[in-house]
């Protein structure tokens, strides 16, 4: 009992409960979902050599000089606020080029496979992270998100990430009963989902998951939240962001 989240859990059941079961059968026709199903993430490599959207996006960072980007790294050396780790770059990309990339086929329909709903863009927004001289924080400690039942996020890594700047990390099927503190440990491994710049990672944060933080360098990533029409946490005014 004590080692049950309670709350989670009765919302959590609800709303499986009254939403209509997804066709498990029909999941190995659609490349994210088994992994999703059953690990709670999943990679592509090179997601962005056949990705078009992608690809366009990749483009557009590269134009971005080096130095603007080191400039806000070192001006945050010291951020000690909320998510001071962190900034959002969103505003030098093409807003109609991020929009699309968010909501092109490949993702609605593996998302509505795996929720067994239409999915919603609640988030689009780029980000660059960077070390700081403070402990870890935040998304830096092991978490679960808390927007929604029906939950994926995905990351476009627009740098190589190695374990020097930033890997993401998550408990192996920790999302299936997110509820159960048990699962709250590190019992079962972690993944490090280092990467290289093109690939696409994806996780159903439910699971319980963080992204360690920098020791060098930078890392910059272009974050899509999917979740049901109705999300716990609501929409934000601004989806791209
Ligand atoms: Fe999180």
């Amino acid at each position: 009992m004590f080692n049950i989240n309670l709350k989670r859990f009765l919302i959590y059941n609800s709303r499986k409960l009254f939403t209509k079961k997804p066709n498990y059968v029909n999941d190995s026709n659609f490349e994210f979902v088994n992994s999703l199903r059953k690990n709670g993430f999943y990679k592509k490599k090179e997601f962005s050599k056949k990705n078009i959207l992608a690809n366009e996006i990749i483009t557009q960072f590269e134009k971005i000089p080096n130095i603007e980007l080191q400039n806000i790294c070192k001006a945050n050396k010291n951020n000690f606020e909320r998510y001071g780790y962190r900034s959002k770059i969103t505003n030098l990309f093409d807003k109609k080029l991020l929009y699309e990339y968010a909501n092109q086929r490949i993702f609605i329909e593996n998302f509505e496979q795996y929720f067994g709903l239409k999915p919603k863009v609640r988030l689009i927004s780029v980000w660059i992270d960077y070390p700081t001289d403070n402990k870890e924080r935040d998304s830096q400690i092991f978490h679960r998100d808390y927007d929604d039942v029906f939950l994926t996020k995905t990351f476009l890594c627009l740098t190589d990430i190695n374990y020097d700047n930033g890997p993401f990390q998550f408990i192996p099927k920790s999302h299936i009963a997110p509820w159960d503190k048990k699962l709250d440990t590190l019992n079962n491994k972690p993944t490090f989902m280092t990467a290289e710049k093109g690939d696409l990672y994806m996780a159903d944060t439910n699971g319980f998951h963080r992204g360690t933080k920098l020791k060098k360098n930078f890392r910059c990533l272009v974050n899509v939240h999917y979740v049901s029409e109705r999300p716990m946490t609501g929409f934000p005014d601004k989806i791209i962001n």
